[in-house]
């Protein structure tokens, strides 16, 4: 994919990969890009980077009237980013665990399926175009202490799955993004190695000029996607060990 004439679309542009996304696109020559954030406050200092090619758009993922604002405001849309997400950081048995599952589900697979059937249209009427979602890399294997977050990301990559199948005959190709802990509010507090935002977004890009279909990356991302390929009952069994005692 040459990146040079997109006209793109980040969701949670505020956020940390999203503004990285944000600026390596301006960075790779995209014509436009739509900086989506819940306020429009949030990504002001992100616009003044480029006020002639970034454009901001208010977007809340889980409001149906947000997500149909947004698609009448970009319509000229040929490549979206699903970007925005949450994670509570609490396992299936914490106390908030039933209502952080919810939110996280509210979000990260209900806002994101509805970006992805607000923009599919738009995409199919150009004859082509592309989605990318961000899932993560434990939306493949369980981390017990994130655990109703994982099962959001792992609805998420089946979510694109199914997204990728029903689009294809279309003209519309899904990518998958499967990161590992990046250095962003989200894991803000965790001490672990972490990717860098613009790291993670430089990759995404990357990846996308080489049309790949799935996306890892960061070094942890690729190790684990490898042993899950050799071994998922082991790597299964590693990240369970995770849980605090
Ligand atoms: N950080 C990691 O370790 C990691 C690893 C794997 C995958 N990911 C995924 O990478 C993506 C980007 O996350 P990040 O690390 O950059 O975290 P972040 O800094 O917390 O950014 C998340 C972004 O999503 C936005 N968002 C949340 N709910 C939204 C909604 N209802 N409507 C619209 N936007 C909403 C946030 O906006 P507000 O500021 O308004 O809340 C924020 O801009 C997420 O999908 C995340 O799950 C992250």
């Amino acid at each position: 994919m040459n990146l040079k004439a997109k006209t793109v679309l980040v969701t949670g542009a505020n956020g940390g990969v999203g503004s990285a996304l944000v600026k390596a696109l301006l960075e790779k020559g995209a014509a436009k890009i739509y900086a989506a954030a819940r306020t429009v406050a949030a990504v002001q200092e992100l616009v003044q980077f480029n006020p002639e090619r970034i454009v901001a758009v208010p977007l809340d993922i889980t409001s149906a009237a947000s997500v149909a604002a947004a698609a009448e405001q970009c319509v000229d849309v040929n490549l979206l980013i699903n970007n925005a997400g949450i994670n509570r950081c609490v396992s299936l048995l914490g106390r908030a665990g039933l209502e952080a599952a919810r939110e996280e589900m509210e979000v990260n697979f209900f806002g994101t399926l509805a970006m992805c059937r607000a923009f599919a249209p738009l995409l199919e009427a150009k004859g082509s175009g592309t989605i990318v979602n961000v899932c993560s890399i434990i939306g493949l294997v369980n981390l017990p202490v994130n655990g109703t977050y994982c099962a959001s990301k792992a609805a998420g990559h089946s979510l694109l799955q199914g997204m990728r199948a029903e689009l294809a005959p279309r003209g519309i190709r899904v990518v998958g993004v499967y990161p590992g802990p990046v250095d962003t509010k989200m894991t803000a507090g965790q001490e672990m190695p972490k990717a860098t935002p613009v790291q993670v977004a430089s990759a995404i890009l990357t990846g996308l000029e080489r049309d790949a279909e799935d996306i890892f990356p960061d070094p942890m991302s690729q190790g684990v996607h490898e042993q899950l390929a050799k071994n998922a009952k082991q790597v299964e069994k590693q990240f369970a060990a995770m849980i605090p005692a």
